[in-house]
């Protein structure tokens, strides 16, 4: 068995992809334990599918970003939490806080890095007529959406897809390529 890190999933919403770490995690190979969950979404549902699957929870606001980041920094290093992974949270980490954890900061996005950095992504690929999107694990840096590329995915565009369909489609492949990702980081 492995010994796993002590890691911490940060969200702002539905949380599937945390849902899909916490289903890898049980696997006894898996590098990581997921022994906290951050939302700065008090009604986030991975909040409470996390609750529900005995793993600790914490909201925090992020009106204050400063404040936000120095409860999350004090709670991090209380619980001795090693590793940090971005799933769906839609908050700009700080350099100041992204220096407690270099290359220790990993994020799923939802297009092929660097292309389509921010929000709206399948909207401006669509709108870009592009030929493939895909999905993309990334180190944390303090710009947007820009850290080096661990993995990515992609997949092809079909004349019937909009909005919709392509999030969907980008997230089921969001879920398989956030564990390949992490395993990855520690092999
Ligand atoms: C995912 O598509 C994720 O890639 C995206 O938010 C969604 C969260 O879904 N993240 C970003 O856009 C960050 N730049 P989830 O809450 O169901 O995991």
């Amino acid at each position: 068995m492995v010994k796993k890190i002590s890691a911490c999933i940060f969200i702002s919403g539905k949380g599937s992809n945390l849902i899909s770490l916490i289903k890898s995690s049980r696997d006894y190979n898996f590098p990581i334990k997921i022994d906290l969950v951050i939302s700065n979404n008090i009604d986030a549902y991975g909040l409470k599918y996390a609750k529900k699957h005995n793993i600790p929870c914490i909201y925090y606001s992020s009106v204050n970003l400063s404040r936000f980041e120095r409860n999350c920094l004090m709670e991090l290093k209380k619980r001795k939490i090693k590793f940090l992974c971005l799933a769906g949270f839609m908050k700009l980490l700080s350099k100041n806080f992204i220096k407690n954890f270099k290359y220790k900061i990993i994020n799923i996005h939802p297009s092929l890095l660097p292309k389509f950095k921010g929000l709206n992504t399948h909207k401006r690929v669509l709108k870009n007529k592009e030929k493939y999107t895909g999905c993309t694990v990334h180190y944390v840096n303090p710009k947007l959406d820009a850290g080096d590329i661990i993995l990515k995915k992609k997949i092809l565009i079909n004349k019937y897809d909009n909005e919709n369909s392509l999030k969907k489609r980008v997230l089921k492949q969001e879920h398989i390529l956030y564990s390949r990702a992490i395993r990855s980081v520690f092999k």
